[in-house]
C-alpha cells in the first residue's frame, strides 16, 4: 500500500508539534517529531561538555552517538540516547539552543537523514521540522509552512513553559525565538524554508481548533480526501 507523507515545516513555536500530533491522530498516521532527534543530539552535547557550535567537536561525537525512535503504548513518540529515554530531558528549555546549534552543523544532518526517510518510506507520516518538504521528505504528497508573527509564537511557548513548571519572562522568550529564527534560517546545511510546492499557513489569528480545521482541510483537499 502506497505511504501518505505529509511533511509541515516552520520556525519555532507555530504550532507545529501539537497541531501535527492531533492531526496525525484523526487521520491514524504515525506522527514524527523531527526536531526531537535533533534535541537529542543536543542533549549529548549539552551533558558531555562539547560545544555545540564546534563543527569537528560534534560530528567527531557522532560515531558514539546511537539515537532511536519508540512509540509508547500512549502514542507518544519516545526517544533513546545510547539507550536512555530521554524524551523528558530533551525539553529542558537549555536544550533548544542547543539543538539549534548542533543541527547547524552538515554532519549531524547527513546523520539523521536516513533515520527520518526511512519513517517515510514505512509509514504514512505526519512529519514536523524545518527540511522535511526541502530535503527529507521532498515527495511528500502535502506540504504545509505553517508559521505566526515572532510575537504570537512567543507567547505560545511562554504559555507552554508556564504549563512544564519552567516558566520564563515574555522578553526572554521573545528574544529566543528571534535568535533561533535568526540561527534556522541562516545556517547553509539546510535552512529553514517554504518549499516551492508548499501551502503557506499563518496561524497568527486562528486559535488551536481552527488552525487545525485549516490544516486538515488542505490535506484532504490534497489527498482526494483520504
Ligand atoms: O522543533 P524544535 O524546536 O524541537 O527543534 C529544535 C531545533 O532542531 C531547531 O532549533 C532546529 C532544529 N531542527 C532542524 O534543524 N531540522 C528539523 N527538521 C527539525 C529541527
Amino acid at each position: 500500500m502506497e505511504t501518505i507523507r505529509i511533511a509541515i515545516d516552520g520556525p519555532s513555536g507555530a504550532g507545529k508539534s501539537t497541531l501535527a500530533r492531533s492531526v496525525a491522530a484523526k487521520l491514524g498516521y504515525l506522527y514524527v517529531d523531527t526536531g526531537a532527534i535533533y534535541r537529542t543530539i543536543g542533549y549529548y552535547a549539552y551533558t558531555r561538555g562539547v560545544d555545540p557550535g564546534d563543527e569537528d567537536a560534534v560530528t567527531g561525537s557522532l560515531p558514539e552517538i546511537s539515537v532511536a525512535l519508540s512509540y509508547g503504548e500512549d502514542g507518544l513518540q519516545h526517544m533513546q540516547l545510547n539507550g536512555e529515554d530521554v524524551t523528558e530531558e530533551i525539553r529542558l528549555p537549555e536544550i533548544s539552543r542547543f539543538a539549534s546549534a548542533v543541527s547547524a552543523h552538515p554532519g549531524v544532518r547527513a546523520f539523521l537523514l536516513e533515520m527520518q526517510r526511512k519513517l517515510g518510506r514505512e509509514n504514512s507520516v505526519v512529519m514536523d521540522g524545518r527540511d522535511i518538504g526541502t530535503v527529507v521528505l521532498p515527495d511528500a504528497q502535502v506540504k504545509i509552512f505553517l508559521t505566526a508573527s515572532p510575537e504570537a509564537r512567543a507567547e505560545r511557548r511562554r504559555l507552554e513553559l508556564e504549563r512544564r513548571g519552567t516558566p520564563q519572562p515574555f522578553a526572554r522568550v521573545l528574544q529566543d525565538i528571534r535568535e533561533r529564527d535568526w540561527n534556522d534560517t541562516h545556517r547553509a546545511a539546510a535552512p529553514l524554508r517554504q518549499a516551492e510546492d508548499a501551502v503557506l499557513l499563518d496561524t497568527t489569528d486562528l486559535n488551536f481548533e481552527e488552525s487545525e480545521a485549516a490544516l486538515l482541510a488542505l490535506i484532504r483537499e490534497r489527498t482526494g480526501g483520504a
